[in-house]
């Protein structure tokens, strides 16, 4: 399976991904899209030998499609993407593209629920335990389909950072077991949790 990875930030969940999918794996990154020249995961990429793209306007499907196509990429996989997808892309992708939002969905998503301020609403919502959730993309914010989420607890210590980060965790177990699923059924599938929910010791 040829996976295209878009990702706007640092890219630790690309970096996952990567690490991951060796040689031989049932899927592969083929290309990370960026819409920021200076995105932490375009670096990410090229060291890893993975084609690096920024798009000139992520708002225009053409180039998303054009991109896509040359690469012949069976999945999308938005990994910390800040802009909407355009629809037609949506469209053209429909149940082979997927985000990773760091909360359990439907809870604390929707525009500008992204970064730290995800984590500030979990705490201030009072919530017992937060996580990762990856879903399929429709014309939404962090709204189709649930395919996987990770739990974590929230401790009552927690600062925004402090969950920021053992979510992080999560994501990096999630996504990886989504797409290796995803690679063996053809297309993105549901997951049980104890495929991926290993917590952490700690
Ligand atoms: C992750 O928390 C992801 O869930 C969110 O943005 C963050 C990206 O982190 N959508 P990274 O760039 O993968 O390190």
């Amino acid at each position: 399976m040829r996976v295209a990875v878009c990702a706007s930030g640092g890219g630790s969940n690309l970096q996952a991904l990567l690490d991951a999918l060796p040689q031989g794996a049932p899927a592969r990154v083929v290309l990370v899209l960026s819409d920021r020249g200076d995105a932490g995961a375009l670096e990410r990429a090229r060291r890893a030998g993975v084609p690096a793209e920024v798009l000139a306007d992520p708002r225009d499907p053409t180039e998303w499609l054009t991109r896509l196509g040359r690469r012949d990429v069976d999945l999308v996989v938005l990994a910390g993407f800040l802009k909407l997808v355009p629809a037609p892309v949506v469209a053209a992708f429909r149940g082979r593209l997927v985000n990773i939002h760091p909360a359990l969905l439907p809870r604390h998503g929707g525009p500008g629920m992204y970064g730290r301020r995800v984590h500030a609403a979990v705490l201030a919502a009072g919530d017992a335990e937060s996580g990762a959730t990856v879903h399929l993309v429709d014309e939404e914010y962090d709204h189709g389909a649930p395919l996987a989420q990770a739990r974590v607890p929230v401790r009552p210590d927690d600062t925004p950072e402090s969950l920021a980060a053992r979510v992080l965790e999560a994501e990096h177990r999630l996504l990886p077991a989504v797409v290796l699923a995803a690679a063996g059924a053809g297309h993105p599938v549901p997951l049980e949790p104890s495929t991926f929910d290993l917590r952490p010791s700690a």
